[in-house]
């Protein structure tokens, strides 16, 4: 099956009412992880590259490890997509090198910390969609700014400084034609999101509840939801790591927000925690060991398990073979003659 368009999976999820998890590679193990879980869950699947995974992977490796995912795995639907994009140039080499989807966050500057402004996040994405739409290619942009910068993205903080304005967001879609709106509702990058348990208050699940009445076809998408289980950080600790103690989304939180109009969800740090881990129990247990398919396995292993259970309790386990996909080219159609223009002025052209 050849790379299908995220706004196809999304749709689709949008119909079935299930979310879509956004997982983070940087190399060959990890999207092996991410694709045998799919194959166990038979779930459509979004995996995602950062601008810093495109720098450490290479362009090329990455992408041909992607068309190798793609030959393997043919009964599962898989977008690419480039994660946090923070110019028009990134957005443009994601999507010549086959990327179909991308992220312009606009909601930071090109350093990928200072906040922008609402104008100058409306100009640099319009632009994208402009370029992408003609590919047939999807476009997440992102209104509001999240906490956390452990990772180079987000303003710094608690997650709360910089929450999405539901008006703000409105306009925003309505101006860029954007598929896909990352929000800010508390959460933020990395480990360590919440100091103590975060009880159903803590994220503003009222804001994405309302953006999502205001903006039925525009699909929201959660940055920074990991859950930072305790039994990972646990397993870290147990050989040698030093982590503070820390708490991360609730799954509970998460389902929620997929009942409100949340279709993508990005994880990237549980995986991180769990291929750590499985390394650190090796390297522990069995220091003459120094084969790294020793550690790679299992690291790859205590991927494909997280990944999996994420499937399931997002809800896109079993819905692989719900549809046929849509050709990139047959997409750009599509947003040329209106009929996937998500906005709400264009209700009439859908
Ligand atoms: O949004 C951040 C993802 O976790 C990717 O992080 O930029 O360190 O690859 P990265
Ligand atoms: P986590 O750090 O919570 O896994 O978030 C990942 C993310 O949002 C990638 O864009
Ligand atoms: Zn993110």
């Amino acid at each position: 099956m050849p790379l299908v368009s995220m706004r196809q999976l999304l749709d689709e999820a949008a119909k079935g009412g299930y979310g879509v998890g956004a997982f983070n590679v940087n190399d060959m193990e990890q999207i092996q992880a991410i694709m045998e879980a799919a194959r166990e869950t038979q779930s459509p699947v979004i995996i995602q590259a950062s601008r810093g995974a495109r720098a450490f992977a290479q362009d090329r490796y990455l992408y041909h490890l992607m068309l190798a995912a793609s030959e393997l795995y043919p009964e599962i639907p898989i977008a690419m997509h480039q994660d946090h994009g923070n110019s028009f140039e990134t957005c443009k080499s994601a999507i010549e090198l086959g990327f179909t989807s991308v992220m312009m966050d606009g909601s930071l500057k090109e350093d990928g910390k200072t906040p922008s402004s609402f104008e100058e996040n409306v100009e640099v994405t319009k632009r994208v969609v402009e370029f992408a739409h003609a590919r047939g290619v999807t476009v997440e942009g992102e209104i509001g700014v999240l906490g956390g910068i452990e990772d180079g993205h987000g303003a710094g903080g608690t997650g709360l400084e910089h929450v999405t304005d539901p008006d703000q967001a409105v306009e925003f879609a309505e101006r860029t034609g954007v598929d896909a709106l990352a929000i800010a509702i508390g959460t933020s990058h990395g480990a360590y999101k919440f100091t103590k348990k975060p009880d159903g208050s803590v994220l503003k699940m009222d804001i994405l509840i309302d953006i999502h009445k205001r903006l039925p076809h525009t699909h929201l998408v959660m940055h920074g939801s990991s859950s930072v289980p305790k039994d990972l950080q646990a397993i870290v600790n147990q050989y040698g790591g030093k982590l503070k103690e820390t708490w991360g989304v609730p799954i509970e939180e998460i389902q929620l927000g997929i009942r409100n109009g949340v279709r993508k969800v990005n994880v990237d740090t549980d995986n991180r925690l769990a291929i750590t881990g499985a390394i650190r129990k090796v390297l522990w247990e069995t220091p003459e060991k120094f084969d790294p398919r020793d550690y790679l396995k299992p690291a790859r292993d205590a991927m494909k398990k997280v990944v999996a259970q994420r499937m399931k309790e997002f809800g896109q386990a079993g819905h692989a073979g719900d549809y046929k996909p849509i050709s990139i080219e047959e997409m750009a159609k599509g947003y040329a003659d209106g009929s996937l223009d998500p906005r709400p002025s264009m209700a009439g052209a859908r």
